[in-house]
């Protein structure tokens, strides 16, 4: 059980080698680190969703090297799909597309869509490019813990399960939290999961497009971002407005996540709470959390205060990963 990281052109060669003979790479994204494997394996996306402890019901994004990649996986090529991809690829954006069928069935979770991405990370594309594999690749954790953001993270993440997992080293995530997934199969493009890439960025090419919520569709998750608890640390997430989070007495085991509170007037240096100023900025914010997330994890803090971030289009996905990290843990889940 270990993983190995490594870097660089060798890297790249050895990453895309061993994904050409099924087995598994930790791959950097401009997002997260994925688990890839040859989308085309059964044997290879089976491991992926034993790696992560997923349940099958979930679809995994597949990625890809360039637009004319995905329309040789996709049946139906929507002019929605191809005005997104020529605005936001590459880049961190998911369309969801009837697939041809040319991919393992457990992939697509035995549906007829699929979520393919051009990744913009300079490894991700040089792996792509180099092993000709349409490579598919859920976020590099455990089904529900927190999406790794740096190599590290992806050894802590699954080296423990792993046996001989190959990571690519490409520093920390640029953007830090998931791909936004937007649906094209329908006459409206719906917008499955929330991220960097916003509703108000999607309507300027798209103006049709439709937020939505948690809705199962034919038993199989429309998304697996719609599972409610997901991204969530060990610790206890609680939102407090910015207000309440000024009258608060934070104990030593707990953290702050601030925005615009400074230490409340007489604890905030002697409670040995850990006061965090985030960027105030929201891509900054989105590019920070979880690895503060995890640092908080990694240091024993049980409990950790977040002060609500601004409304508004660009926070949508930070709102939308604190509010799901914020989910209490459902009995039996862990
Ligand atoms: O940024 C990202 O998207 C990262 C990096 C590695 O690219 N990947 C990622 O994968 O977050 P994962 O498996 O953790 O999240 C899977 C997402 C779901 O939220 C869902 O929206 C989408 O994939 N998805 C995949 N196939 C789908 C399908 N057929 N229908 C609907 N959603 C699908
Ligand atoms: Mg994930």
């Amino acid at each position: 059980m270990s993983a190995r990281v490594v870097g660089g052109a060798d890297g790249v060669r050895e990453a895309a080698a061993r994904l050409r003979s099924g087995l598994l790479v930790g791959l950097p994204t401009e997002t997260v680190y994925g688990l890839a494997a040859d989308a085309r394996s059964a044997s290879a996306v089976a491991a992926v969703f034993d790696l992560k402890g997923r349940p099958s019901t979930n679809p995994l994004i597949v990625h890809v090297a360039d637009v004319e990649a995905a329309r040789g996986l996709a049946r139906v090529w929507p002019e929605s799909a191809q005005r997104l991809a020529d605005r936001f690829w590459p880049g961190p954006l998911t369309l969801v597309v009837e697939h041809r069928g040319n991919l393992a069935p457990a992939v697509v979770a035995g549906g007829t869509t699929v979520g393919l991405r051009v990744p913009a990370h300079p490894l991700a594309r040089a792996v792509l490019e180099e092993s000709g594999v349409p490579v598919a690749a859920p976020s590099a954790n455990r089904s529900e813990s927190v999406s790794p953001t740096s190599a590290a993270h992806v050894v802590d993440s699954l080296g423990p399960w792993a046996d001989e997992l190959l990571v690519l080293d490409g520093g920390d995530c640029a953007v830090g939290i998931e791909s936004t997934v937007v649906d094209v199969t329908g006459e409206v493009p719906l917008v499955l999961r929330p991220g960097m890439i916003t509703l108000e960025q999607l309507r300027a090419i798209e103006p049709s497009t439709c937020m939505t919520g948690p809705v199962p569709v034919e038993g199989v998750l429309r998304s697996p971002g719609q599972q409610e608890r997901h991204y969530a640390p060990r610790a206890v997430v609680v939102l407090v407005e910015s207000l309440a989070l000024k009258s608060i007495s934070p104990s030593g085991k707990d953290a702050v996540l601030s925005l615009t509170v400074d230490h409340p007037p007489g604890n905030g240096d002697t409670s040995g709470a850990r006061w965090i100023a985030m960027p105030q900025d929201a891509p900054g914010y989105a590019s920070a959390l979880y690895r503060t997330l995890r640092a908080l994890d990694d240091v024993g803090v049980e409990r950790i205060l977040v002060e609500e971030p601004p409304v508004g289009d660009a926070w949508g996905a930070v709102h939308d990963r604190l509010r799901r990290a914020s989910v209490p843990v459902r009995k039996g889940m862990e």
